[in-house]
Order: structure tokens, then sequence, then C-alpha cells
């Protein structure tokens, strides 16, 4: 059996963990659940958009078995105090900005692991550092699932599919497309032989502030596994960005590859 974890709100790129998940497994179990714990305090989980009859239509047509929708209070009960802190790979990048958000995900995670006992569970690689934690949990505590890592998908003008894009008006939708013309910009530095990892940091933030309503959180060039920085792209090196636009945080990576 196969498990989904999910926010709801679903678009093509939960469809396709979905489908994935179905050509793997028997019966998919997709979580859906907003994780008070995952959100910081100014942050937008009284926001965060909802539709529970599309993704209860959107999950039965893509072959899920069970949408498994627990309520706050049964997933945190009271004098709940017990939670999981993956500590190295969750300090950097979006830890450095959300300090308890990697606790709320390991957390959450890790009691959907218990609860729903899958063989395989499917989480999409636009939240790569989510990915790389959620893979240390379980080998560090012996869960015995298989995690299985699905490529970002992106619309047609290669935004990244996320539920918070739904936030973007149409100036913003435009200057959310710098994240990945910034990433494919350094795709193409590496292509053409550029190993310094200064440079093209300075070419993604410069691309990225050309656009109107962006603000960089991070531009961040990593090893994949320990997400440490680099300063060198040798072999395959993250790069990892997360900017603001208008009031709504947007994420995209590509792994870079000499
Ligand atoms: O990626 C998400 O939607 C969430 O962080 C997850 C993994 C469902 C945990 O709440």
């Amino acid at each position: 059996m196969a498990l989904v974890p999910t926010m709801g709100f679903f678009h093509e790129g939960h469809l396709s963990l979905m489908r994935v998940a179905g050509s793997k497994a028997d019966r998919v179990v997709v979580s859906l659940f907003v994780n008070p714990a995952q959100f910081g305090p100014n942050e937008d989980l009284n926001h965060y958009p909802r539709n529970f009859e599309q993704d209860a239509k959107l999950a039965e047509d893509n072959g899920v078995s069970c949408l498994f929708c627990p309520d706050a209070k049964d997933i945190y009960p009271p004098r709940f105090q017990t939670w999981i802190r993956v500590e190295g790979l969750s300090q950097g990048l979006c830890g450095a900005s959300r300090p308890e958000h990697f606790r709320g995900v390991a957390t959450i995670v890790a009691k959907l692991l218990i609860i729903v006992q899958p063989d395989l569970a499917i989480f999409g690689q636009k939240d790569f550092q989510q990915l790389q934690v959620i893979r240390r949990m379980v080998r560090d505590l012996n869960i015995p699932v298989n995690i299985i890592a699905h490529p970002i998908v992106r619309e047609p003008d290669g935004l990244a599919m996320s539920s918070r894009n739904t936030y973007l008006n149409a100036q913003e939708r435009e200057s959310a497309l710098s994240l990945v013309q910034a990433l494919r910009l350094a795709e193409k530095m590496v292509a053409h032989g550029s190993r310094s990892g200064p440079e093209v940091i300075q070419t993604v933030r410069k691309h990225i502030q050309s656009f109107g309503n962006t603000k960089i959180d991070y531009v961040f060039l990593c090893d994949p596994e320990s997400l440490k920085p680099c300063r060198e792209i040798v072999g395959e090196t993250l790069l990892a960005l997360a900017v603001w636009v208008g009031k709504t945080r947007l994420i995209d990576n590509t792994l870079l590859k000499q």
C-alpha cells in the first residue's frame, strides 16, 4: 500500500503523485491534513487554500482508495508533547527562516507513517529539503517504509506547481517565473563550463531581482545529500531558491550536473 501525504487543494503535482503511487502499489491512501505544527505564528495557516469537495472528487478520479482526513484535535490531542527533530538537515535553507517548520513536518509524517503503515510513501521534489529530512528520519528511526521522490511538476510556462500559486495576482504570477528562469540560467552556465558557485549565485540573484515584487529569502548551492553549502559545482549540486513574490513565499530547485 502507498501513502501520499498532502495538505490538500490538489493540483496536477499531487495528482501525478497519486497516479505514480497507483502504479507501484495495489492501494493508495492519500492523507489530507493542513498541519498546524508546520506553520509559524505569522504564516498562512488560516488562509491556506482548502476545497474538500473538489479534492475528494479528484482523488477518486485518480484511483485513490482512501482519503484520510484527520482532525487536528485527534492528531494533536491535549497534552501532546512528543516532537521529532531532524537536527542538521532542518537548520539551513527553509529552516533558517522557518525555525519550527521541519519539526512539524517530521512529526506529522512520522505519525502518518505509523497510523497508515504504508509500504511506500511518495513526496514531491519541489520540497527538496523536506524530502531529505524525511529520508533521514526514516533511516534514523528504522521506520519500515520506502520513500520515493517524484520530480517537480510544472505549469506549461515552467512555474513549479504549488497550492500557494493561487495567492498570486496577475503581476505576481509574471514575477513568479523569475524562479524557474533563474534556475534555467544556472543550468546553462554550468552546461557552458561554469563551476564557480558565487558566480552562479550572483547571476541567479540578479535575474530574480530584475523582476518587480520579488524579495529573495535564499539562493543556496549545496550538496544534495548533506545540504552543506558548496562553493564549487562538482558532480551533482543542488541549487535551491526561496523567494517572496509579494506576500507569497515560493520555493524551487534544480540539480546542477557538471
Ligand atoms: O509537502 C506537504 O504538503 C507537507 O509538508 C506534508 C508532507 C504533507 C506534511 O504535512
